[in-house]
């Protein structure tokens, strides 16, 4: 349920008066320089200039959804969950450095270029790479945080044992083990197999095995973010993936995890000492491959329609009143089950 690029593109220039598409019109607003070609603008122009194209670029395409403030207040909020990014707090969610930190430009970037699917966020990718720096540069100026906090290294790449072999049974039996048995990814996402099987992965993975599990266990635990909304982890084989679903996108979320959200970084965690001294460690760096193998696995097996009764109520908008009146009463399960079609956007 994602805006197409293009899309928006095309009702903005109408918006703006503009005749001629994306590119033409990005090209042709008033306050770009277009007196050198636009390969050799990155080098010789200044950081003022890039941020003022970004400015053109943002109050055309970003504005109704982050706001001219960019504090996620644009007009068509009201009516999104998740809501849009609040620059002015930065905290990015999609990131190659750890929880909590500021994420790099190319983060940024990917962001903008691809979208997030599953939410609001359309993929700009038709803008020239020009402008996407412009746009980044841009939104760096809501927050002061950007001028006071060192930038974060990235998180490391850990070499991947499986990426050489085409056949990826054994990073995915091995990712079912590692999520279910050391990481309890379950504790927030659904856990895919029975109590038993976690309890022989708990004990493969050097931890006693558990007598309580939470009721829901195929359901997801739902946790406020930073600012307060409530957020649902993804249940892999139903909701989209936001910030794509490539290995090195899962293998990048994973290790890092979500700034802002409960989703915590995993990458410097990844140590469980052997059984045996001097043996094999139970649990290794390489590990969270064989997780991102192991959601992508999972990503696969999403239905292309969902199932009927297979309701989304987290697609649902969060109440917001403009006049002050209580929220209505939440709908019951078969209202919403009529009410609410996913279907595959590609
Ligand atoms: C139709 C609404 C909409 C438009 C238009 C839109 N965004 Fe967003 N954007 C969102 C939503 C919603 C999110 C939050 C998604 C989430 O939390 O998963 C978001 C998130 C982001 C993020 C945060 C990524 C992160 O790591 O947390 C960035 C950066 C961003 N948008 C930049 C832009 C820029 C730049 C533009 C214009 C070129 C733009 N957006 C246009 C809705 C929109
Ligand atoms: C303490 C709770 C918690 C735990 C534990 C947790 N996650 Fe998450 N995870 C979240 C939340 C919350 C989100 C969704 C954040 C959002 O959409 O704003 C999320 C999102 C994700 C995403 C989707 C990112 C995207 O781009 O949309 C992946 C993949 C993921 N988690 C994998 C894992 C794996 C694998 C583990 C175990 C190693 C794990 N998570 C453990 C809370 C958790």
């Amino acid at each position: 349920m994602r805006w197409k690029a293009a899309t928006v593109g095309v009702v903005v220039a109408a918006a703006a008066g503009a005749a001629g598409g994306l590119g033409a019109c990005s090209r042709s607003a008033p306050d770009v320089d277009t007196s050198r070609p636009r390969d050799e603008g990155i080098r010789f122009t200044s950081v003022e200039t890039l941020v003022k194209e970004g400015e053109t670029a943002y109050v055309r395409h970003c504005v109704g959804c982050h706001g001219a403030a960019g504090d996620g207040k644009g007009e068509a909020a009201t009516f999104l969950f998740p809501k849009p990014r609040n620059f002015t707090l930065a905290h990015f969610k999609f990131s190659s450095t750890r929880s909590g930190r500021l994420p790099t430009d190319a983060d940024l970037k990917r962001s903008i270029r691809n979208g997030l699917k599953g939410s609001a966020m359309p993929g700009f990718s038709a803008l020239s790479e020009r402008t996407l720096d412009g746009l980044v540069a841009y939104i760096k100026t809501f927050s002061p945080k950007w001028a006071s906090q060192d930038t974060a290294p990235p998180i490391p790449i850990h070499e991947d044992p499986y990426r050489s072999n085409p056949d990826k049974t054994e990073a995915i039996r091995r990712g079912e083990v590692v999520y279910h048995g050391y990481v309890t990814c379950w504790s927030c996402h659904p856990a895919y197999v029975s109590t038993e099987k976690i309890n022989e992965y708990l004990v493969a993975c050097g931890s006693e095995s558990r007598s309580g599990f939470r009721p829901n266990l195929d359901g997801v635990e739902v946790k406020p973010n930073v600012e307060g909304e409530l957020v649902y982890p993804t249940d892999f084989r139903r909701d989209f993936v936001r910030s794509g679903s490539q290995i090195d996108d899962l293998y990048r979320v994973i290790s890092a995890g979500l700034t802002g959200t409960a989703m915590p970084t995993w990458v410097d965690a990844m140590h469980v000492a052997a059984k045996e001294p001097g043996g094999p460690p139970l649990v290794q760096p390489s590990d969270l491959w064989a997780m991102a193998y192991y959601v992508q696995d999972l990503i696969a097996q999403r239905p292309p329609k969902l199932k009927e009764g297979a309701y989304a109520l987290r697609s649902r908008p969060q109440w917001i009143s403009l006049t002050g009146e209580p929220a209505p009463a939440p709908p019951t399960e078969k209202q919403d089950a009529e009410a609410v079609e996913f279907i595959e956007d590609e």
